[in-house]
């Protein structure tokens, strides 16, 4: 009986017809990592192409196959740009058409991504200011996760405050992770100290800091929490991602207190992106 003349070449046909070949120009990365945090939320860690560049802030269009087809979404890259891997922070949908998949993905497994990463969540589309203020709900923290970590966001700005709303105790975790890992971080902890301020809250649980983050402005008591003086588009910069109904409001409120939303060809007082969803 007649060997395949080179084993490494012999594919046998079921293993073929489960590795559709990846589509041409998009990158086809290897998970490193995965962590779930609840039945909803999911973050995983995957090696970075050698070539691929983005600014803190951006997203990229993540991917699939599933069946022969590929599924891609826009998910906001979580890692800094210095970091050697990308990092995402997923929701799980049940039967969306990319997290039902995606959910399941471990390490070793591929995850595709498409060339060119954009966004508005960038430094460079803000005017220079004294604070940052970046207001998340769900997974919109994860474009925050990125610049978090970034030292450019400390040079720009003497302070940093993160805001993050979630509907139970147990989404924030993600966030408390980031603090501690900031903190422990051999040239990050150094470099951010007590600049960077952490402001949790829940809408649908009991907690120390409850309510919407919009209430909360309102009600000015996330200012006297923070020990700050309420909004002035003079010093204050703001970011914001979440669903479209919190990014309208919050909006709203940044507009009444005079800051103008800006954009990577205008930089003004503050950005907004749309939490994905999957
Ligand atoms: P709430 O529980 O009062 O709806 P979601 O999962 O629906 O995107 O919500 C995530 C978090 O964002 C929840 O804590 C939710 O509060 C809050 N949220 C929803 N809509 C708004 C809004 N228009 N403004 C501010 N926060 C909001």
């Amino acid at each position: 009986m007649n060997a395949p003349a080179k084993t490494d070449e012999f594919v046998a046909p079921e293993a073929a017809a489960s590795k559709p070949a990846i589509p041409d120009g998009v990158y086809a990365e290897t998970v490193l990592a995965v962590e779930h945090y609840t039945d909803h939320l999911f973050r995983f860690r995957m090696t970075r192409p050698p070539g691929f560049r983005f600014r803190s802030g951006e997203f990229a269009m993540i991917g699939l196959m599933v069946g022969d087809k590929p599924i891609y979404r826009a998910y906001s890259i979580a890692s800094p740009a210095w970091d050697e891997e990308l990092e995402f922070f997923s929701i799980k949908v049940p039967d969306g058409p990319l997290t039902s998949h995606l959910q399941k993905i471990k390490p070793g497994d591929t995850v595709l991504m498409r060339k060119k990463p954009t966004g508005t969540l960038v430094l460079d589309a803000l005017t220079p200011g004294k604070r940052l203020y970046m207001f998340s709900t769900g997974t919109g923290i994860a474009p925050f996760a990125s610049l978090i970590r970034d030292p450019e966001t400390y040079e720009k700005f003497e302070e940093v405050i993160l805001t993050h709303t979630c509907r139970e105790v147990a989404e924030l975790k993600y966030g408390f992770d980031l603090m501690e890992e900031i903190r422990e971080h051999e040239f990050l902890g150094e470099m951010v100290g007590d600049k960077l301020k952490h402001y949790p809250t829940v809408t649908r649980e009991e907690y120390p800091f409850q309510g919407r983050i919009t209430d909360l402005m309102e009600s000015g008591k996330l200012y006297t929490d923070l020990g700050l003086p309420p909004l002035d588009p003079a010093v204050d910069r703001g970011m914001i991602c979440g669903s479209t109904a919190m990014l309208k409001d919050t909006k709203a409120l940044l507009e009444k207190a005079g800051l103008t939303e800006g954009a990577n060809n205008k930089p003004a007082e503050f950005v907004i992106e749309r939490a994905f969803v999957g």
